[in-house]
């Protein structure tokens, strides 16, 4: 038996969320194994209150106090499971640094994720969402998780299929939403580095540094060099990265748009066309804007950022004019990417 983690009582978020908002937790604790996550949640105190999991907190917005236990998840860990002459299947504990994970693959030359560096957040996040970034997102090196079942205590894995990845998205935010807490995620890596630099500003960036082949080191620092340029550094301006989604039209609507708006960036997409929100919001006037303390950073008008005391209420009163706007002028819909609790 282990013991039973520390539960706090009334416990302030502020240094739990990188928008850096305050919300009370009517009960907090931290768990670093699965044994202690299974105690928590079995303890007939705590089995019918709400319950948040909570990684990085770098995607979650609180609108309010939360009334039930929130468990921050710190379940460390790096194993190689599997070995072939061409990949590793490495299995991460959920509450490691997706970053230090990054940098750690590229010290041992595994190849598939140098493209999604500086994302910040925890492994066990990564797969919820889907995380991508320049060209890249997590379902391509995804091999499995593990996962306990919040009701039985019961772990189970998951395959690739079972996930259902989308665009930002995957079971763990629709039918299985709630049901299941992430407790390791094994990647599959690859031995023999192919990179990929098909997105645009990447391959701009790298030819500008007359770099022709790079290594996985090198587009790692590239993406770097691009994140830190255009994003805000959460330990200096609260934010959750881009707000929103970037939306996917129809064929007719974005013809409807182009008509109206011929310069309108877009990208083909399996449902319709993508187009990126931070132009549409962009060309609304909003990049660079502050209400109070929320704003809309002045160099990606997708993120928005707390200088110090917004509320969540205050950010999500922005995000509302900003969609309001959007769709005002270009008839478009956007939807958070954030999770608001
Ligand atoms: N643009 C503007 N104004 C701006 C910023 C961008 O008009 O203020 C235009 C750019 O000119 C470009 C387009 O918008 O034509 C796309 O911009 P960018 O390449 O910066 O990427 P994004 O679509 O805004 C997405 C992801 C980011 C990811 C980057 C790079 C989403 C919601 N966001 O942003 O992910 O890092 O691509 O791959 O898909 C995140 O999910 O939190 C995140 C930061």
């Amino acid at each position: 038996m282990t013991d039973t983690p520390e539960v706090k009582e009334h416990f302030d978020l502020k240094e739990h969320n990188t928008i850096g908002v305050s919300a009370k937790a009517r009960y907090f604790a931290s768990v670093s194994t699965a044994d202690e996550l299974r105690q928590l949640l079995l303890d007939p105190k705590y089995k019918l209150l709400p319950k948040l999991m909570l990684g990085g907190g770098s995607n979650i917005l609180f609108a309010n106090d939360f009334e039930g236990l929130v468990i921050h998840l710190k379940i460390k860990g790096r194993e190689v499971v599997e070995e072939t002459g061409d990949h590793v299947h490495w299995k991460l504990g959920s509450g490691e640094n997706w970053h230090q994970v990054v940098l750690g693959a590229i010290e041992n030359d595994w190849a598939g994720i140098e493209n999604l560096s500086l994302i910040p957040g925890s492994v066990g996040a990564a797969p919820i969402q889907n995380i991508g970034a320049y060209g890249v997102e997590l379902e391509q090196v995804f091999h499995s998780l593990e996962a306990l079942d919040l009701n039985t205590g019961i772990i189970k894995t998951f395959e690739h299929k079972e996930c259902k990845f989308g665009y930002r998205d995957s079971a763990f935010k629709n039918d299985l939403k709630g049901k299941y807490v992430i407790t390791s995620v094994t990647l599959k890596l690859s031995k023999h580095p192919k990179v990929n630099t098909s997105y645009r500003a990447l391959s701009d960036h790298l030819n500008e540094q007359g770099i022709e082949e790079p290594t996985i080191r090198q587009v790692s620092n590239a993406v770097i060099e691009i994140r830190q340029s255009k994003l805000p550094d959460p330990k200096e301006i609260g934010n959750t990265g881009s707000f929103f989604k970037n939306p996917v039209i129809s064929e007719e609507e974005f013809g409807r748009l182009k008509n109206k708006h011929p310069d309108v960036p877009n990208y083909p997409d399996k449902k319709g066309v993508k187009v990126p929100a931070a132009w549409l919001i962009d060309q609304c006037g909003w990049k660079g804007e502050r209400i109070g303390d929320a704003g809309v950073h002045k160099k990606q008008a997708l993120v928005l950022v707390n200088y110090g005391s917004a509320t969540g209420a205050e950010i999500i009163e922005l995000a509302e004019k900003i969609r309001r706007s959007v769709h005002n002028k270009f008839g478009v819909v956007l939807t958070p990417e954030v999770n608001i609790v």
